[in-house]
């Protein structure tokens, strides 16, 4: 089987490191094509077949992924339209529905909503199969993206839900453990030392959620000494309304996945 890969950025690169990494797919089964010369480049390090030539890469592979931006997308099909009959398109295209594909092209398609942290093996994903797609391609799409952490299958009404929650997940996270570094340099840490100790605990506290099987009032109440120093800091988040400005952000990034829908 061969996997092409259109589009190699920031998801389409991080796809192929997480399933090489994954061993979900060997080198030589993997084909990967975008306009930068340069990103090419540092992909064929993995040695991985690479090419500026979408039409030949929909040819020569039974699975496409389509990672360009969604504003790429449609121009893409219709560059590949001829060799897209019998051929699996798997997007990650935000607010590209299977529908949009499907009137486009002759491909069975489906659609991923990723996330950037398959790039470790830790994405978390959801798909959804359109009207063409096969059982068996389900199947396929499920294992690689497993591969590469957790994923579920859902309805495609709910994928902007996804989007806004998982898929720009990843920069919440981020932009938390950010604020949590510059506390601890303002209380004296260093910015390197600071910004471990937010990311290790970030990703404790997620792989701790994941295994332990309790409740999440039950965590943070294993957290939280009586009259001790956690409930100082819930406090503050609680008066500044931190969880009201949590639940916005991801309703303002579905809301947004939405109007970009096609
Ligand atoms: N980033 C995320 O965390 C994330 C999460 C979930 C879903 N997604 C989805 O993933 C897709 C890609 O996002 P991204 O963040 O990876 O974008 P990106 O970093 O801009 O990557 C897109 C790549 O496609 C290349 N490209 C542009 N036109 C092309 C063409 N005609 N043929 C082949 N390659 C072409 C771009 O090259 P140039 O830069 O030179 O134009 C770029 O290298 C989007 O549809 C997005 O909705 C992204």
């Amino acid at each position: 089987m061969k996997v092409g890969f259109i589009g190699c950025g920031n998801l389409g690169s991080s796809l192929i490191k997480g399933i090489l990494n994954a061993g979900a797919l060997q080198a030589e089964e993997i084909v990967a094509s975008d306009v930068s010369d340069e990103k090419l480049k540092e992909l064929g390090k993995f040695g991985i077949e690479t090419t500026t030539d979408n039409k030949k890469l929909v040819e020569h592979c039974d699975v496409i992924f389509i990672a360009v931006k969604p504003d790429i997308v449609e121009s893409v099909l219709e560059e590949t339209k001829e060799f897209s009959e019998g051929k699996l398109f798997v997007s990650v295209a935000a607010g590209v529905s299977t529908k949009f594909i499907e009137a486009r092209t002759g491909a069975r398609v489906i659609r991923v909503m990723p996330n950037i942290c398959g790039l470790v093996g830790r994405m978390a994903s959801c798909f959804s199969l359109g009207t063409r797609a096969l059982r068996e391609d389900g199947k396929l799409v499920e294992k690689l993206l497993a591969g590469m952490g957790t994923t579920f299958k859902v309805d495609e009404k709910l994928m902007n839900a996804v989007t806004g929650l998982s898929g720009s997940g990843p920069a919440y996270f981020y932009f938390i453990v950010q604020a949590l570094q510059e506390a601890g340099v303002e209380l004296g840490l260093s910015s390197e030392v600071a910004l471990k100790l937010a990311a290790q605990t970030a990703k404790g506290a997620g792989e701790v959620i994941l295994r332990e099987g309790k409740t999440l009032e039950e965590l943070i109440e294993m957290v939280c000494t009586p009259k001790g120093t956690t409930v100082e800091g819930l406090k503050v988040l609680e008066e500044r309304k931190v969880a009201d400005a949590l639940r916005d952000a991801v309703k303002a990034a579905a809301r947004r996945a939405k109007e970009l829908s096609r």
